[in-house]
């Protein structure tokens, strides 16, 4: 039952942004989130070389992808998966624009956050932004740390709780987490190594809070 309910529900959402891709994807261009992500990421220590694997859990347009790339980190190859197979047509025709992106060093894949299509600990980072709020959160947290190795981190970037956050919630169909359910779930899998705000002249940050989470 349970199965049935979250197959309807990821038909739905794949629809929907099958359909809205190319308004996403124009929207997603202008509210300069490749430019907060890239600067948070850069703050911070991710413990990634030469050899690391990454996953963008949920790319969309390819923004956090692309936000990866311009922080500047070492690494082998980062998956941008998603459910919609048009998003990922626009992410591709993105990458494929982007100067700065080497197509040996990228991978597209269609695929559920609940039903990774990848071995037990392959990946060194995770990254997931906006995405959690379409699956129920246990199942979508203990299905990414499934996915990585022990001591890998997990940038986390869900909805807060927010006016924007609700107008979004609307448009885009999803349903915000309480940020304390967040933490109580994801200390089940994550040591919580801290939550951080963008700045609040950035867009991301009139909807979005990041938390860095190592794999327990
Ligand atoms: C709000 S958008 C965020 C996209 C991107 N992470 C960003 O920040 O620009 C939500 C994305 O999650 C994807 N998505 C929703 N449910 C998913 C699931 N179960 N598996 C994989 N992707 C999913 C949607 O297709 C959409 O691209």
């Amino acid at each position: 039952m349970l199965e049935m309910e979250q197959e309807t529900q990821k038909s739905k959402t794949q629809n929907f942004y099958d359909q809205i891709a190319d308004v996403h994807g124009l929207l997603m261009k202008i509210n300069r989130y490749r430019k907060s992500v890239a600067e948070f990421l850069t703050s911070f220590e991710l413990n990634l070389d030469e050899n690391s694997l990454v996953l963008d859990a949920g790319s969309g347009t390819g923004i956090v992808t692309q936000g990866f790339y311009d922080a500047g980190f070492p690494f082998k190859k980062i998956v941008a998966l998603d459910l919609s197979s048009n998003l990922l047509k626009i992410s591709r025709e993105e990458f494929e624009k982007d100067e700065k992106i080497s197509s040996e060093k990228i991978a597209l894949a269609q695929g559920n956050v609940l039903q990774l299509p990848f071995a037990d600990a392959t990946f060194d980072l995770l990254v997931t932004c906006g995405v959690l709020e379409y699956v129920p959160l246990d199942a979508g947290l203990r299905e990414m740390a499934r996915v990585m190795k022990t001591g890998a981190r997990l940038v986390l970037i869900p909805v807060k709780p927010s006016l924007v956050g609700t107008v979004l919630e609307i448009l885009y169909k999803f349903k915000t987490h309480p940020l304390e359910d967040v933490r109580r779930v994801a200390g089940q899998y994550f040591n919580i190594v801290g939550d951080y705000t963008f700045p609040i002249t950035e867009p991301i940050g009139w909807s979005k809070i990041i938390f860095v989470l190592e794999r327990k």
